[in-house]
């Protein structure tokens, strides 16, 4: 041990501060140096059984370490104190509120030295609620994104959490897949981009501070390709897919300077993520050089049995430490079995050491050690709630797309609404599938509350649910005297979310007899969906004038979206996957490699000409596409060209408003390699920009895409050829004019 301690010195002697650094003594600021000399001091005192603790995330009520309420539930039990005092775990799962928070810490610290990390999923909800993930990628605002991490580390910190279980980096192909809900959609620029803002937004630039909170990059890797869209499911894949699709949100969560990784529950070309030394040390370790910590997730190491690649919990446990899991979540085999399993040399010390380490890493990274109390004043001093909720709402009107417009939004005045369905007055049914879930916290803006506050004139009526039947003369009576229908449609956000993956995309119960009603009468219908993955609604779309996706929208959900139907907020949100129009389409996505028939449609054939890869009861394109999003103004396009500019290729247009309204635009820069090794997609998102245009108004836009950026993999071998590509710089990811650039030799 004393070796590494000195060879850990001697790294330090490079820096100035090293010299002088007492181990033992709280540091202001530490450098990575330092923290390495504290790391090895603290290593080198503990007895095993203290490593192993570290080693266990238990949950507040694991029984094994007693319950951590005593009889009046209000304080923390003697015995759960003692357990931490005596380092059983290393960390704790809940929150807790500050008081135990600080009660369990102060045993910790008292007793065997180290404090805890206290990890929650903190996702998109703390005691303010934004949208779910997906929502917020539609955004296509990194400054957002971060903004809003930023505003939820303190939001934490008061709830008793150091550490969340946050950005979800799983790429999304298959809308029946639940957690889709969770990420950043089915593009890995832009969950990458999204991912590594809510990293810098969580951590800052000071993950010590106080105020700042530790990530945690998920669920690594490839979950999303879940087999049928089904949750847990086995992942089979070539190294190509998992490296240019899966693989790079996870490399820009490690070059953001994320604290923890989780690996993924499903199994991986056959091997369980959490066993996996390919995916968890050659990729993770050696070659993304990820000096974090990674934990298991929730029993995950448990269910290696379950998956049958280990006999019991010992050989679970020393599956998962050898292929490189630090920490174990929930199921406690790594303290329960690893001393023997060294004992018989399944397990290196060094291995556990190593561990150690990383754990102890990151709470150093974290200044646990130096400030191991949250002072409940002083958090809640920095957080502006109302603040916090205008970032909601603003969040919540930047992250649904209006998808179909035929000119009856934004809403005129003097028109009487006739607002329908039982979600457009649950504020429950805003918040999604990682809210707290806690009404008393949030402002519970329904979408009549919205509308009613931004003065439209209303009149409500709930007359349906999404699952259930629906009563058409109802409905008919209810709109009599509306001039403008406005109408829930959709799917509850429970049905979205961990383990709930569907087999029916198409809108549930009997909704479409509402667009159906309404339409007999004439009457306009505007159609707020719901929900916390893209679903297919063909019909709904012919029958609607107007289509905004509000996904699940928040707490300040409401307010967001009618800031957007009355045109208080222009639109914003562009989709970040495909809307599919059936079920039996999916996977369906906007980057699917091309085939060698792809196919063409015409009136003949309107569902793609015979011999060619499509279904021929629908066409295989998507209802919306990846990228698409209307503005109330339109948008023209031209001149665009692509030059190469050094490392760089440089595509650039003009884009003018057309419209008579100020409108936003996302000019987004697709590629695709006109002859390569591989079969390549037939788009690729390489880049975008926002472009902000009064009525009438021209911009140049000029997007520079790395030349580095723009190979793929082959061989296990990362390929950059010279040759041709077709460019498309385009609003969304099925139009634009085709242009052409050459990287040259
Ligand atoms: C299981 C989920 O897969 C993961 O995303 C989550 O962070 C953990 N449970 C902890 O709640």
């Amino acid at each position: 041990m004393k070796h590494l301690i000195l060879a850990a010195a001697a790294s330090c002697a490079v820096g100035v501060a090293a010299a002088a650094t007492d181990c033992n003594k709280p540091q202001a600021a530490a450098t990575p140096c330092d923290i390495e000399s504290r790391v090895e001091a603290t290593l080198s005192r503990l007895t095993l059984d203290e490593k192993l603790g570290q080693l266990w995330q238990c949950h507040w009520k694991t029984a094994k370490v007693a319950a951590s309420e005593d009889a009046s539930g209000l304080a923390i039990s003697e015995k759960f104190l003692e357990n931490a005092r005596r380092g059983r775990f290393g960390s704790l799962i809940g929150k807790a509120g500050v008081e135990k928070y600080n009660a369990v810490q102060k045993a910790a610290m008292e007793g065997v030295g180290i404090p805890l990390l206290i990890g929650h999923d903190m996702i998109h909800s703390a005691t303010t609620c934004y949208p779910i993930p997906l929502a917020l990628s539609c955004a296509w605002d990194v400054d957002l994104w971060e903004r809003i991490a930023a505003a939820m580390a303190p939001e934490s910190i008061a709830l008793g959490v150091n550490w969340t279980f946050t950005p979800m980096l799983d790429v999304a192909l298959d809308a029946r897949w639940g957690r889709i809900a969770e990420g950043g959609g089915a593009d890995p620029l832009l969950t990458g981009l999204m991912g590594a803002a809510l990293v810098r937004g969580f951590q800052g630039e000071n993950l010590a501070d106080g105020r700042h909170i530790a990530a945690c990059a998920k669920h690594y890797v490839a979950y999303g390709a879940a087999q049928g869209g089904r949750d847990y499911n086995k992942v089979e894949l070539a190294d190509s897919t998992l490296r240019e699709t899966y693989l790079p949100p996870f490399k820009k969560a490690v070059e953001a300077g994320c604290a923890t990784i989780m690996p993924a529950f499903h199994s991986y070309n056959g091997i369980p993520c959490s066993a996996n030394s390919y995916l968890l040390k050659d990729i993770l370790r050696t070659e993304y050089g990820f000096d974090g910590m990674t934990i298991s997730d929730y029993n995950a190491v448990l269910e290696l049995i379950r998956h049958n690649v280990a006999a019991d919990g010992a050989e679970a446990a020393a599956l998962a430490i050898n292929a490189g899991i630090d920490m174990e979540m929930v199921s406690s085999f790594f303290p329960d079995t690893l001393k023997d399993s060294i004992a018989k040399g399944i397990v290196d010390m060094k291995t556990v050491d190593d561990a150690v380490r990383n754990v102890l890493r990151t709470k150093y990274r974290l200044g646990l050690f130096d400030h191991p109390y949250i002072d409940e004043g002083e958090i809640k001093k920095g957080i502006d709630l109302a603040a916090n909720r205008a970032l909601a709402r603003e969040a919540a009107r930047k992250s649904c797309v209006l998808l179909k417009n035929n000119g009856i939004l934004p809403l005129r005045r003097p028109a009487h609404i006739a607002l329908l369905g039982d979600i457009s007055g649950d504020a429950y049914q805003m918040l999604g599938c990682w809210s707290t879930k806690d009404l008393s916290n949030f402002e519970n803006a329904t979408l009549l509350e919205g509308l009613k506050a931004d003065g439209a004139d209303v009149a409500y009526t709930g007359l349906y649910t999404l699952t259930g039947r629906v009563d058409v003369a109802a409905v008919k009576a209810a709109i009599a005297g509306a001039d403008i229908v406005i109408a829930g449609f959709g799917d509850y956000w429970e049905n979205s979310g961990e383990g709930n993956s569907v087999a029916r995309l198409e809108l549930p119960g009997e909704q479409l007899k509402v667009a159906e009603a309404v339409k007999e009468t004439g009457k306009p219908l505007v159609a707020v969906v719901f929900g916390g993955r893209p679903m297919a609604f063909p019909e709904l779309a012919g029958m609607a004038d107007a289509i905004l996706y509000a996904w699940n929208p928040g707490g300040s959900g409401g307010w967001g979206l009618a800031d957007v139907l009355t045109g208080i907020s222009e639109p914003w949100g562009r989709l970040t996957t495909d809307m599919p129009r059936a079920t039996g389409t999916c996977p369906q996505f906007y980057s699917r490699t091309i085939t060698g028939r792809e196919a063409r449609y015409d009136a003949k054939f309107p569902n793609g000409r015979p011999y060619s890869s499509r279904y021929v009861d629908v066409p295989a394109t998507a209802l919306y596409p990846f990228g698409f999003g209307l503005a109330y103004t339109t948008f023209a396009y031209s001149n665009e060209s692509a030059t190469v500019d050094g490392d760089n290729v440089v595509f650039t247009l003009d884009v003018k408003n057309t419209g008579s309204r100020h409108g936003t635009e996302v000019v987004q820069v697709y590629v695709h390699d006109e002859v390569a090794k591989t079969v390549r997609p037939r788009r690729e998102l390489k880049g975008f920009q926002r472009v902000a245009l009064a009525p009438g108004e021209t911009k140049k836009v000029e997007i520079a895409v790395p030349i580095d950026s723009l190979g793929y993999w082959v061989n296990g071998k990362y390929t950059l050829e010279p040759g041709f590509w077709t460019a498309w710089i385009a609003p969304d990811s099925d139009s634009g004019k085709p242009i052409h650039f050459e990287i040259a030799k």
